[in-house]
């Protein structure tokens, strides 16, 4: 494979190494705004619980540790190219005593070797220069019946985006969870428009529609982002 597809616009290592608790948080969106619509529709679409779960691009692993803990006979695995991450993540749940595991993995290759019930790549394909196949090698890795769940970024976000990227100090204040000087390096595939999905294009490749999860999980409110970064399931 050529080094394009393996670009990615942040050295992952580099960043897990030096983040402090802020940059962590900001850093695990999922725990926030994905972890409780994510639980309904498990429970709504698995009345006995998951057999098995994958997080793809997991970070620190707060859903592969929220399934673990919910669901103790499932298996549940975090992937992420970021040694530094998964190093932690084996420790916490060496210490928390969490019956979960941790391995490399580097969309957009992904061969697990197994199947899952439930595949999830959360605020991560944003990163992917080669989108399209990461998205095949993620639903490849989904039980016949089972489900994939993806957030992407689409020509919304790209345009919200671009605006943005034009004047990073004016929309971004000290609050925002972007760095105003970083923004722009970081979402370029984004910007340039190499790592968008829609639902038109998801169905093109995988040849199963997606829907919201919001339409499973309708106790939850949305996040605010959502028309812009979507969060769907793609049955298998
Ligand atoms: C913004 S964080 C999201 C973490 C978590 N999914 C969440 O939503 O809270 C993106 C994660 O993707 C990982 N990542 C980036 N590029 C990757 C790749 N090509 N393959 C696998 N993981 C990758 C990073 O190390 C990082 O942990």
């Amino acid at each position: 494979m050529s080094e394009e597809i393996y670009r990615n616009t942040i050295d992952w290592d580099e960043y897990w190494d030096e983040a402090d608790e802020a940059v962590r948080a900001d850093t695990s969106p999922s725990a926030n705004l994905v972890q409780a619509p994510f639980l309904e529709f498990l429970g709504a679409q698995f009345p006995d619980g998951p057999d098995s779960y994958a997080d793809v691009g997991c970070g620190p692993g707060d859903l592969v540790f929220e399934v673990a803990s919910q669901y103790p006979d499932a298996t549940a695995v975090g992937y992420d190219s970021a040694t530094a991450v998964l190093t932690e993540n084996r420790e916490r749940a060496h210490e928390q005593n969490m019956d979960c595991s941790f391995e490399q993995a580097l969309l957009p290759e992904f061969d697990p070797g197994r199947k899952f019930d439930v595949v999830s790549c959360l605020f991560t394909l944003c990163y992917i220069a080669d989108i399209e196949s990461a998205l095949e090698t993620l639903y490849d890795a989904v039980e016949p019946g089972g489900y994939l769940v993806v957030h992407y970024h689409n020509q919304l976000a790209q345009s919200h985006f671009s605006t943005i990227a034009q004047s990073p100090h004016e929309y971004l204040d000290e609050d925002s969870v972007w760095n105003p000087e970083t923004f722009t390096d970081r979402f370029e595939l984004v910007i340039e428009g190499q790592s968008l999905l829609s639902y038109e294009r998801i169905h093109e490749v995988l040849g199963s529609w997606p829907q919201s999860l919001f339409s499973v999980a309708d106790s939850v409110d949305p996040y605010p982002a959502h028309r812009h970064e979507p969060l769907v399931y793609v049955p298998k």
